[in-house]
């Protein structure tokens, strides 16, 4: 066996299901997917504040954020880390790249949830498979996979950091429903239409599903 083998898990001395009846709701992992511009950080911040509101603990892990710290681009850890480190962990938009990001964010999603926090997550993540593997890492009924279903004309013409704009120009290459594919899921648990209801309705509708689903209690 090797030497990175010898590593064996070691049971937590408060378990999940007390911090659980604590906080009086359940861990699990919202995941938001959808284009760049679909409206994933409006609407899983909406939902995170009507969570807090309600008195239930939530996070949320966005590209935007997360793509700054634990997965920076390589081009942001090169000048504090030199080329070799920023070569080796920083993470690009390459296929393997964005693989990589989903599993560490699948990984540090579950860890919330074993907290006993709503982690909400508001990623790209393109791939079904990437998005299939986080899910299977759970167990049934704690990812809720939310597809933000917004066409690619109307986050074209929303452009929030102008980088459709930027894409076009040939500036960025591979950029996600540009020239890189989006994989819409086949089976997810909501599926949001932000073209036709507003980001507070769209926020609405999760809650309701928490609900309804009892994640969360219909008190709350
Ligand atoms: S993912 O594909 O790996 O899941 P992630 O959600 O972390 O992507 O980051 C997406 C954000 O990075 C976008 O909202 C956009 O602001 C920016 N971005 C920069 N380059 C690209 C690209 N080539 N494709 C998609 N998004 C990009």
């Amino acid at each position: 066996m090797s030497n990175d083998m010898n590593v064996t898990w070691h049971q937590h001395g408060v378990a999940r299901a007390e911090r659980e009846a604590r906080g009086g709701h359940r861990g699990c992992v919202i995941w938001f997917t959808g284009l760049s511009g679909s409206g994933k950080s409006t609407i899983a911040n909406l939902v995170d504040q009507k969570l807090f509101a309600a008195g239930v603990r939530s996070y949320v892990l966005d590209g935007d954020n997360v793509r700054h710290g634990l997965n920076a681009s390589p081009g942001m850890l090169e000048p504090r880390h030199g080329a070799a480190f920023a070569k080796r962990f920083g993470l690009s938009f390459s296929a393997e790249d964005r693989e990589e990001n989903i599993r560490r964010i699948g990984a540090v999603a579950q860890l919330f949830a074993d907290a006993g926090i709503m982690a909400l997550t508001a990623f790209v993540s393109p791939y079904r498979r990437d998005r299939d593997a986080v899910r299977a890492m759970l167990q049934p009924g704690e990812f809720v996979e939310v597809f933000v279903d917004t066409p690619l004309e109307v986050c074209e013409s929303r452009d929030p950091k102008g980088l459709y704009k930027t894409a076009r120009a040939g500036e960025i290459r591979g950029f996600t429903g540009i020239d890189d594919p989006y994989e819409a899921p086949a089976n997810a648990e909501l599926v949001l239409k932000t073209a036709e209801k507003s980001a507070d309705a769209a926020a609405d509708e999760v809650l309701a599903y928490l609900r309804a689903t009892r994640q969360i209690s219909a008190a709350k």
